[in-house]
C-alpha cells in the first residue's frame, strides 16, 4: 500500500499529461463532430454551410466570406447574428496579426524615413481598427436588448470607422518613394483585412430585429 501510494504520487505528472491529452482528443473529436454537423440539413432545408454561402451573397467578397467563415459553420448554424459575430472575430484576428507583423517590420532595417513614417501611421490606424472592432463585438451582445436599432447603428458606425482606418493605412503606402517589398507586403495584408471588415459590415447591415438571436 505504502509502495503503491508513493508510486502513484510519482506518476502524478503523467496523470496530468494523460488528462491533458484526453482533453485534446476530446476537442479534436468535437471538431470532427462540428464538421459532421455542418453537413446536417436544418429545419430550413439548408445545411449550415449552405446558410453561410447564401448569406455571403450580400457581401462584396462572397468567396472570401465563405472561405473565412465556413470553418465556424457548427457554431454559426443558421443564426445571422452569430454569422456577423464570427465575421467580426475573423476581422479582429486578422487585424491583430497584421499589427504584430507591422510592428516587427518597424524594428527591421532598410526602410527610409518616409516608409517608417507610413508604417508608424499604419500601426496606429490598425490599432484604432482593432479597438473599434472589439467595441463592436461587445455591442453585438446587446442586439437582443429592446433598442435593437440603436445598438445596430453603433456597430455600423464603429465597423465603418474600422474600414476607413484600414483604407487610410493603405493610402499612406500608395505614394511614390516606397520600397516595393515593404509596400506590397503591407498593402496586400491590409487589403485582405479590409475585405474581411467590409464583409462583416455587410452582414451587420443585413441584420434585422425579427431574426432569432440564437437557436
Ligand atoms: C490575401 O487573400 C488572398 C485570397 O484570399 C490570398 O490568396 C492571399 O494569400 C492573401 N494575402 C496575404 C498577404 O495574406
Amino acid at each position: 500500500m505504502e509502495n503503491y501510494r508513493s508510486s502513484s504520487s510519482s506518476y502524478a505528472p503523467y496523470t496530468l499529461i494523460a488528462a491533458m491529452l484526453s482533453l485534446l482528443v476530446c476537442s479534436a473529436a468535437q471538431t470532427i463532430d462540428g464538421q459532421t454537423n455542418a453537413e446536417f440539413i436544418n429545419s430550413d432545408g439548408q445545411t449550415n454551410a449552405d446558410f453561410i454561402k447564401s448569406s455571403c451573397k450580400v457581401t462584396r467578397y462572397p468567396r472570401v466570406c465563405f472561405d473565412s467563415l465556413s470553418v465556424y459553420a457548427n457554431t454559426i448554424q443558421t443564426s445571422p447574428q452569430r454569422l456577423a459575430q464570427a465575421a467580426l472575430s475573423v476581422s479582429l484576428a486578422s487585424a491583430q496579426s497584421t499589427k504584430t507583423m507591422m510592428s516587427r517590420l518597424l524594428k527591421g532595417r532598410g526602410m527610409n524615413p518616409r516608409e517608417m513614417g507610413a508604417l508608424r501611421d499604419c500601426i496606429e490606424n490598425i490599432g484604432d481598427s482593432i479597438d473599434e472592432v472589439k467595441k463592436s463585438i461587445e455591442e453585438m451582445s446587446h442586439l437582443s436588448d429592446p433598442d435593437f436599432e440603436f445598438h445596430k447603428e453603433n456597430i455600423q458606425t464603429w465597423v465603418s470607422a474600422a474600414l476607413t482606418d484600414e483604407d487610410t493605412c493603405t493610402d499612406g503606402f500608395a505614394g511614390n518613394g516606397m520600397n516595393g517589398n515593404v509596400k506590397s507586403a503591407i498593402t496586400s495584408r491590409v487589403v485582405n483585412l479590409s475585405h474581411l471588415t467590409s464583409n462583416a459590415l455587410a452582414l451587420i447591415n443585413s441584420l434585422t430585429s425579427t431574426q432569432p438571436t440564437s437557436r
